[in-house]
């Protein structure tokens, strides 16, 4: 799914515009805030219904106006967001939908920037999200079953807060097993085929490194889920919330066996965490019939450029609809003299302009 035409009113500094993309790839250059990753998040909230940037879509609304609008044209169907203080709506083909899900599942979009690196060394959180996305696209059944998880969750701590029933928190432990295990079961899958995407078919990428990754359950080891709950119950009435489960999962990343972070340079942490982006979006466009949307915001200033040069040679492999942004007026280094749809940001002013 490639995104065609895009149409933004009121968002950030960026001044109202309709801009026609190339499905395959589009450079953005203008100076330090100038409004390219304006652009890329008013692309990533038209097709996620969040942003990357703040949990506070309302800060996306330009300085001094009540709303912002989004419009795409997408192959296939038209998207429509609005936001204001009080309202948000999604639309598909002039249809408000219900779910946000509906919206993401047609256009599955992801960014690299230089937040892509907390990856490794970020919170357990980050890299469960990561896979997640991995998950969702891949996995029809994923929604539904986290949306299960969620509901259940959401009770089991309301009853651990409010009222010490204990035949409705057997109930709602009865509940969150099923969903837990079957995501439980999902995530251990992929975590195998991450690691067995990046060390066969990534190499360029983490030449130097010996990657293992593990998937550790949010709960004692060998324990079985219900035991687990069971045996935390008291604990869990004391802090008024569900202490452990598939919401305390991680992924261990290691390096020759250790923990990655005791063992890999900067440099090294970044290639590892681009080999586990190139093939999370292998593995998604390998089984999804949606082309995907890829932003790449500043990576240049990020990596050397040999390493940029591997990333670029790997992108082209895939069917991606990249967007890239540089504050020159030229192509990254590995994209050589590739065909390119070019904007010019100035002052929140986007402008197409020929490529020579
Ligand atoms: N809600 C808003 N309304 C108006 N202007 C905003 C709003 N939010 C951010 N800005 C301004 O938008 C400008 C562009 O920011 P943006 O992050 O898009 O720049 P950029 O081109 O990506 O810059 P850089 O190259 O430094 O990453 C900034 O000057 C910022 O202060
Ligand atoms: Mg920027």
């Amino acid at each position: 799914m490639s995104i065609r035409q895009l149409s933004l009113t009121d968002f950030r500094n960026l001044k109202s515009v309709t801009l026609d993309f190339d499905p395959l790839f589009n450079l953005v250059c203008g100076n330090n805030g100038s409004g390219k990753t304006s652009l890329f998040e008013a692309i990533f909230v038209l097709c996620q219904g969040h942003s990357f940037r703040t949990h506070l879509l309302k800060q996306c609304i330009r300085h001094d106006k009540n709303g912002f609008l989004l419009f795409g044209r997408f192959d296939g169907f038209k998207a429509g967001l609005s936001k204001t203080d009080q309202k948000f709506e999604i639309k598909i083909d002039g249809e408000k939908i219900k779910r946000r899900s509906e919206l993401v599942r047609r256009s599955p979009i992801n960014i690299v920037n230089s937040a892509s690196f907390e990856l490794i060394e970020g919170s357990p959180g980050i890299r469960r999200r990561f896979l997640d996305w991995c998950l969702f696209h891949v996995e029809h059944e994923y929604a539904e079953i986290w949306l299960q998880f969620q509901h259940a969750l959401r009770q089991r701590n309301r009853l651990l807060k409010t009222s010490r029933d204990l035949t409705q928190l057997d109930y709602w432990d009865q509940a969150l097993i099923e969903p837990s295990l079957k995501l439980s079961r999902m995530r251990k899958k992929y975590v195998l085929d991450l690691e067995q995407t990046v060390t066969e078919n990534l190499e360029s990428i983490i030449f130097g490194i010996t990657p293992g990754f593990e998937y550790y359950q949010g709960w004692a080891q060998d324990v079985d889920l219900m035991e687990a709950m069971k045996n935390t119950r008291n604990k869990d009435l004391k802090a008024g919330f569900t202490s452990i489960g598939i919401h305390r999962d991680n992924i261990r990343l290691t390096s020759s066996s250790r923990p990655v972070t005791e063992i890999l340079s900067r440099g090294q942490s970044k290639r590892l965490c681009l080999a586990l982006l190139l093939a999370v979006l292998k593995i998604v466009s390998r089984s999804s019939e949606n082309r995907i949307i890829l932003l790449i915001d500043d990576l240049h200033s990020e990596l050397d450029r040999e390493s940029q040069n591997q990333v670029y040679q790997q992108l082209l492999k895939m069917d991606l609809q990249l967007f890239v942004s540089n504050v020159e007026t030229s192509l990254p280094v590995g994209l050589g003299a590739k065909e390119v749809k070019m904007f010019h940001v100035e002052h929140g002013t986007i402008k197409p302009r020929i490529f020579s």
